[in-house]
């Protein structure tokens, strides 16, 4: 059975290049960067040249990159660290409502200890109103953190204007660029932006690495404590070979983002139109205009069926896809960006998302375009909420399937 794999927003497989540029670190060079001996001078080059290449992709000052074990650190890291270093400024944050658990948690935590949160809402099609944005702004807002771009739909949203108004009324600016990265160009510096936030495994790099971008002069509160590396701003050994390779990912990303987008958002818009016109009663999620996604990312809702059910009827074809993010599966509860952007619970439910990535092939999508139509149907027909009328008799396996997906 061919394995096809379309959650690449989940994670993706390492880069040959970046595993090749990783191994000698294991073994040969496994010095620690802070050591003064030859061991350690062997791999603080190493983890220089690597925060080069970040700051490269990011479009900012090497001085201005650190390292961090993955991205919920770093979101949590800018938000936490904002309120303790500004606190003295005001306790009032500015998020929306559909960023990452990694954001949305971090702020419920802090409203615990007093902070008050604004969560702006988002459309029927995911969108910011900027102007909602501007007027929930106080003497007291001492952060808006915006992500760069939406995991779930791939909405892409306009961080250089809302990096314009955190500017124009002095507030500090976060965004989560987890799924951007690699994916469409950041520019930090042009987009007014003062703390970015992006993650190795996303990319092409190992899972337990990534970055933050803290623009000059930015202070921040501690989050870690202990040795003083990062030039004391995030304690903890390196992990060398990871960080080697989240900079081999990134340089990666710079130089082939033009033909990566091109490529894949070939293949999503096909995947998109043939969904569209050969399944009825589809619904997209997220913005209707593709230029205004992630090129790789395609939520779709399918009237009537479980998104779990379908995962499991697409896994025994060998397609991996997911239904909300990988990080909300395991639960039942339909994700909160839908429920944000209004989707009617039934079709919350059912939505799927496929992320593509540059290894994916057209015979792969044609192949999805083949198998889905029959599944769909045959959920349709098993789905107590469809209106049927004389079902075919269900195999052992589907049997079991229903068993465990009885719509709730
Ligand atoms: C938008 C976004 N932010 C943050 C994260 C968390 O990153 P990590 O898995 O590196 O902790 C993810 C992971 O799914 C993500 O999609």
């Amino acid at each position: 059975m061919n394995k096809i794999y379309l959650d690449n927003n989940a994670t993706t497989a390492v880069k040959k290049e970046v595993l090749d540029a990783m191994l000698p670190y294991f073994c040969e060079q496994f010095g620690n960067p802070s050591s003064v001996h030859w061991a350690g001078r062997m791999v603080s080059g190493a983890i220089e040249k690597a925060r080069e290449q970040v700051a490269d992709l990011m479009n900012c000052s090497p001085a201005e990159v650190i390292f961090l074990s993955c991205g919920s650190e770093g979101d949590n890291h800018a938000i936490k660290g904002t309120a303790e270093a500004l606190k003295h400024k005001g306790n009032h944050i500015i998020t929306t409502a559909v960023e990452h658990p990694a954001v949305l948690e971090t702020c419920a935590a802090l409203e615990k200890d007093g902070f008050e949160v604004t969560y702006l809402k988002v459309d029927k099609d995911g969108m910011l109103d900027l102007q909602d944005l501007e007027s929930a702004i106080t003497d007291k807002t001492i952060l808006i953190s915006v992500m760069w771009a939406n995991n779930e739909m791939g909405n892409i949203y306009p961080i250089k204007e809302i990096g314009e108004i955190a500017k124009k009324h002095k507030v500090r600016f976060h965004t989560d660029a987890v799924q951007a990265a690699g994916k469409i160009p950041l520019d930090v510096r042009d987009a007014n932006v003062d703390i970015a936030v992006i993650s190795g495994h996303k990319i092409g790099a190992p899972k337990g690495v990534a970055a933050m971008y803290l623009k000059r002069g930015t202070k921040i509160g501690r989050f870690m404590h202990g040795g003083h590396q990062e030039r004391n701003r995030r304690a903890g050994t390196h992990n060398v070979p990871g960080i080697v390779g989240l900079g081999v990912a990134c340089e990666l990303a710079r130089t082939h983002l033009e033909e990566n987008y091109s490529y894949v958002r070939k293949l999503r818009d096909k995947l998109e139109q043939g969904i569209l016109s050969s399944i009825p009663e589809v619904k997209l999620n997220g913005h209707p205009n593709p230029d205004m996604r992630l090129p790789n990312t395609l939520n779709v809702s399918f009237n009537y069926i479980e998104g779990e059910s379908l995962l499991l009827f697409f896994d025994m074809k060998g397609i991996a896809a997911s239904s909300g993010s990988a990080c909300t599966s395991g639960s039942l509860e339909p994700s909160h960006v839908m429920g944000a952007m209004g989707v009617e619970i039934v079709l919350a439910h059912s939505s799927t998302r496929f992320s593509l990535g540059a290894d994916n092939t057209e015979e792969e999508i044609d192949f999805v375009l083949q198998e889905l139509p029959p599944i769909v149907q045959r959920l349709r027909e098993m789905s107590p909420l469809y209106n049927r009328t004389d079902p075919a008799p269900l195999t052992c396996d589907e049997c079991r399937m229903v068993t465990i997906t009885v719509p709730h």
